[in-house]
């Protein structure tokens, strides 16, 4: 229902987009009318409208919301198909989880890192590696969450996510201060080029962000390490005796984002989402297979490059 009784003599109804009608004097009077609206303000069938308007027939009931829905003082309410956002995003986490236990905990990085116990079981190069290329990532965050800190469709999750960038924005300068522990600058950095597969997953994440944000709110969580990866690596590094030093502002890093709990940001997000329906689904679900592979491809090629690179840092003026 979208409208109202605006006068009794003349009966006058107005719609929401502020259209009159006047419905003819003694077929119904104002009281029942506006019984009538009020009561269609919630979903109702005919039989309960019949109930509203006791001394009229069956057939008069039916024809009076017809011609109230042809006017478009009524509309007919349509249940809306589909998961909650919470239940959608449940089933999309088991979904990454399955993959990601499949791959990516698989690849070389991770296994190497979560059985290291001696130096040398990770190459040191490796443990810079990973730090320079998270500096490249963090330090582009911004093309891929600008894109939904102005996500129209619902405040609350843009509240949170222009909240959740607040707290990001500058999280490359502690990989930086790491970084400069090992002679590494701002400016070397300047000029040195990500890894490709870096380079894809910012891409990736960037075109999700600005043509699928619902999808691109699902990666945060696995980003933010509601997993176990960020400590994982931490305590591999320092396992294998890592300069605590280097490793003091990367440890800075992973705690802020233990403490402002960017782990549980996707669950807040979909808890604000009323309903996802099965196109969407279906959607979400196939690019959470393109989007671990993009994950698993960052970390091994992390692996790849830096156990075996001559030199740490890809500098344009040196390819
Ligand atoms: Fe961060
Ligand atoms: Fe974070």
């Amino acid at each position: 229902m979208n409208s109202s009784v605006v006068s009794h003599t003349p009966l006058v109804v107005r719609t929401s987009v502020g259209e009159d009608f006047e419905l003819a004097d003694g077929v119904v009077s104002a009281g029942e009318i506006e019984d009538l609206l009020e009561i269609l303000g919630e979903e109702r069938t005919e039989a309960e409208i019949a109930n509203v308007l006791p001394v009229r027939a069956r057939e008069h009931v039916r024809q009076l919301v017809e011609c109230l829905a042809a006017h478009g003082i009524i509309r007919p309410a349509i249940r809306p198909t589909g998961k909650t956002g919470f239940e959608a995003l449940l089933e999309i986490e088991d979904l990454s989880n399955h993959l990601l236990y499949e791959t990516l905990y698989r690849n070389e990085f991770w296994t190497n890192c979560s059985k290291a116990t001696n130096p040398g079981d990770v190459p040191e190069s490796v443990v810079y590696g990973m730090v320079i290329e998270n500096y490249h990532f963090l330090f582009r965050e911004s093309y891929f969450d600008a894109p939904v800190l102005s996500y129209v469709p619902n405040t609350k999750v843009r509240l949170a996510m222009n909240e959740f960038f607040s707290e990001e924005y500058g999280h490359d300068e502690l990989l930086l201060k790491a970084l400069n522990r090992i002679g590494i600058s701002r400016d070397d950095l300047a000029h040195t080029i990500p890894l490709p597969q870096t380079m894809a997953l910012c891409n990736g994440l960037a075109y999700w962000a600005h043509n699928d944000p619902l999808f691109f709110f699902t990666t945060l969580g696995i980003l933010e390490g509601k997993d176990i990866r960020q400590d994982s690596f931490l305590d591999a590094a320092f396992r294998i005796g890592i300069d605590p030093e280097f490793l003091r502002p990367v440890k800075a890093h992973s705690d802020i984002n233990l403490q402002g709990e960017h782990g549980s940001l996707t669950r807040k997000i979909f808890s604000q989402i009323p309903v996802v329906d099965e196109e969407t689904m279906k959607r979400m679900r196939t690019q959470t297979y393109l989007f671990v592979e993009l994950y698993d491809a960052f970390y091994s090629a992390v692996w790849r490059h830096y156990s075996t690179a001559g030199e740490i840092l890809r500098r344009v003026d040196h390819l």
